[in-house]
């Protein structure tokens, strides 16, 4: 695993959408897999700061909640307009993210995971981290096997993501997300971490031993993983 500790957010933020950049220019039609929550939002703005050519890539999101309706503030769906969809010129019919209203969620994942490969695979996946060392919403488990499936979030994550919902109660219980085995399939990986409260988890990612109950771990099984994080997780 490559490390690179920023001084600060925006310049993870900044390298973070460097990655992204070289992707499109090395592969116009590249498929991104792309992260919600707070980290990633700086990589989003420089995105649409730089102004690249979105118009030949597919993206595929990680995640979102289950059941949520897509106009909800709160999910990904909106999250992604508001920050991506609405500031680059990507193509509104390459754009997926697994449907947090569809009647039959397990169906749902089984297309979603199709399309992702019909697409050809993801080519760099974005990733954030939990403050349990969940990656997407692959909370920590005995077995990290599988693809896109439908997962009850751990406590502390619904505790951790309350802070975008007026209460705790509104926090869905579930979640659409692509597995451990989805992301590892990816052929580039780039996880961004920043802040204090992720140091825990950042700590397990670098002793380079699975664990499953740090999901993040996982990635040390993957061949092409950069971490790029800011001097706060590293306690600097
Ligand atoms: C979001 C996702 C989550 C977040 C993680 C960290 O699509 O998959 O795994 O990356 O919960 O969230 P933030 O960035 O809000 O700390």
């Amino acid at each position: 695993m490559r490390i690179i500790v920023c001084d600060n957010y925006d310049e993870m933020s900044r390298l973070a959408a460097e990655f992204v950049k070289s992707q499109i220019i090395m592969k116009p039609n590249c498929v991104l897999g792309l992260a919600t929550g707070s980290t990633p939002v700086g990589m989003y703005k420089t995105l649409a700061e730089i102004k690249l050519d979105f118009s030949g890539v597919t993206s595929f999101n990680l995640d979102d909640y289950y059941p949520i309706e897509r106009a909800n503030p709160q999910g990904y769906f909106y999250f992604m307009k508001e920050h991506f969809y609405s500031k680059v010129n990507i193509k509104g019919e390459n754009t997926f993210i697994p449907n947090s209203e569809a009647k039959d969620a397990n169906a749902e994942c089984e297309k979603y995971e199709k399309t992702i490969t019909e697409k050809g695979g993801i080519d760099l996946q974005i990733l954030g981290i939990g403050q349990n060392g969940h990656i997407a919403f692959n909370e920590p488990g005995d077995e990290l096997t599988a693809d896109t499936h439908v997962v009850d979030l751990a406590e502390n994550t619904i505790d951790a993501n309350s802070r975008f919902f007026d209460n705790r109660s509104q926090v869905p219980t579930q979640a659409l997300t692509m597995g451990v085995a989805t992301i590892m399939k990816a052929r580039k990986i780039v996880i961004l971490a920043s802040g204090a409260g992720k140091a825990a988890a950042v700590k397990s990612l670098l002793k380079n031993k699975v664990n499953t109950q740090v999901p993040a771990t996982m990635l040390c099984m993957h061949p092409d993983v950069t971490l790029i994080c800011d001097k706060e997780v590293m306690g600097k």
